[in-house]
């Protein structure tokens, strides 16, 4: 317990799946969580359950970061952590991704993975640091074909991760950048793509959880506990890193 202690935490995406499952292991490490989507009703009813804070936001609109963090500031004087974890996956290959949906991916993954970095970079220096989680996934490292929006996106968020990571570090501000890498979790982004890719409706098996074993699927607190971990001060000595969490889908 309190790994996190009195921390000020930020988690994107929190209102479902691995954003979700963040938020509730951090807030029981007794960080003081923000949580955002742009789902604000899930959003504030998880928020309440949990013991945390919701704050509307469209991480695709530059202007919801400014208005973001000036509200944190206002309430918490500060900020430790960001989890830059809102996402979407369109399954489209290169033969069928539009301009749009290529534009909308990059806006939801890459623009407010860049925004969210560096509006909390200029709060977490007033206090003298802080850690910054990029979540990322296996298709930054092996490309997947029927994802290619969100692999680009992807891949742009482990590079720019390492680029902040070590500009934070030469000039001594005492912020870490991480990203993570899961492969396939259970969460209703995965269900949507095993129901679309294999025709497997995870959640109408009669032992969801069985199959979801049989498949390979990891749960959302298996990258939650990724997360507490980068937050909290064990990781201090890890920057840059990407940490992937596939049951070793990747080496095989
Ligand atoms: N589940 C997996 O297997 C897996 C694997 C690798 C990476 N990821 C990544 O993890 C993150 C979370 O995915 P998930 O599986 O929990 O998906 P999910 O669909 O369960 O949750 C995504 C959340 O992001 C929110 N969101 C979408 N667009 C938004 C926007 N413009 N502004 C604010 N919030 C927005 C949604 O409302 C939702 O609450 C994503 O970045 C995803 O790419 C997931």
């Amino acid at each position: 317990m309190n790994r996190v202690k009195d921390k000020v935490i930020i988690v994107t995406g929190a209102a479902s799946g691995l954003g979700l499952a963040d938020a509730r292991m951090l807030t029981l490490q007794g960080a003081q969580v923000v949580m955002t989507d742009i789902d604000a009703e899930a959003g504030h009813a998880h928020a309440n359950d949990i013991g945390a804070i919701f704050f509307a936001q469209d991480v695709s609109d530059e202007a919801s970061w400014a208005a973001l963090m000036s509200a944190v500031e206002h309430q918490h004087g500060r900020l430790d952590g960001l989890v830059n974890n809102a996402g979407v996956a369109p399954i489209a290959s290169i033969e069928d991704t539009t301009t749009e949906m290529w534009r909308k991916v990059m806006g939801i993954h890459l623009d407010a993975t860049f925004w969210g970095c560096q509006s909390a970079i200029k709060l977490m220096k007033k206090s003298g640091g802080g850690s910054i989680v990029n979540m990322s996934s296996t298709a930054a490292l092996i490309g997947l074909g029927p994802y290619l929006a969100y692999s680009a996106a992807k891949g742009g968020i482990r590079a720019m991760t390492k680029s902040i990571a070590i500009y934070c570090r030469q000039a001594n501000l005492g912020i870490r950048c991480n990203s993570i890498h899961p492969g396939s979790i259970s969460t209703p982004m995965v269900h949507t793509a095993l129901k679309t890719l294999l025709n497997t409706d995870l959640m109408a098996e009669e032992d969801p959880e069985a199959t979801r074993k049989a498949l390979g699927i990891g749960e959302p607190d298996d990258v939650a506990h990724m997360v507490v971990y980068l937050m909290s001060d064990e990781s201090k000595h890890v920057t840059g890193t990407e940490m992937v969490i596939d049951n070793g889908d990747t080496v095989i």
